[in-house]
């Protein structure tokens, strides 16, 4: 009796299977493409935000430390969110290069990848701390003055120059 009911629930577990494989590439394209899209959200309007005011703290002083203080607490908070919006395998090679420029490096040496944001989240908290103290010498200095967030030492140029390849345009 008991084999059979296990053995009826292996069958109903492989139908299962076999349904779940049949509607999985298509479901996989369209909630990747979703997922893409909400990352790119989530870096222009959460993290290229903040780092508008310290962009323009660091090229030309414009605001004040305080403002400093919490767009890096901020940034530093959104370096907990980075992750989820990296599923497996959501990036080149499996989407189109025009859609992302997320390099499959991200997965296959994931735990850089990590690395990479945890100094992310640490240069984001130092800077919240130089801040605080009033340091404004050495908050322009990790900013930087170029406007480009890819030549700041707050973290975000070293994760990009790693893990993501040049635009494609069409
Ligand atoms: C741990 C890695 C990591 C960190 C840290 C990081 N990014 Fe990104 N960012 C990426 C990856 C990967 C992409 C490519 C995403 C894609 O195209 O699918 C990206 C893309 C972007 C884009 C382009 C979005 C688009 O679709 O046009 C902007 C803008 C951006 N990041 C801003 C920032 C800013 C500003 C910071 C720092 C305050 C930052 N990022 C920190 C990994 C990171």
């Amino acid at each position: 009796m008991l084999i059979w009911r296990s053995f009826g629930s292996l069958v109903v577990a492989l139908i299962a299977g076999v349904g779940a494989l049949s509607a999985g590439p298509l479901q996989a394209a369209a909630s990747g493409e979703e997922i893409i899209k909400a990352r790119s959200s989530f870096m222009k309007d959460e993290l290229q935000a903040q780092w508008r005011t310290l962009a323009a703290f660091g090229k030309g002083g414009a605001g004040s430390l305080a403002e400093i203080e919490k767009s890096a607490a901020i940034l530093s908070d959104l370096a907990k969110k980075l992750p989820e919006h990296f599923p497996k395998d959501t990036g080149r090679g499996n989407y189109p290069d025009k859609l992302t420029t997320a390099l499959p490096l991200i997965w296959t040496e994931a735990a850089e990848f990590q690395k990479a944001n945890q100094n992310f989240a640490a240069e984001t908290a130092k800077l919240v701390t130089l801040a605080k103290a009033g340091n404004k010498d050495a908050v322009v200095d990790m900013i930087g003055n170029t406007g480009s967030y890819n030549r700041t030492k707050i973290g975000c140029a070293e994760c990009h120059q790693k893990f993501t390849g040049p635009r494609v345009r069409d």
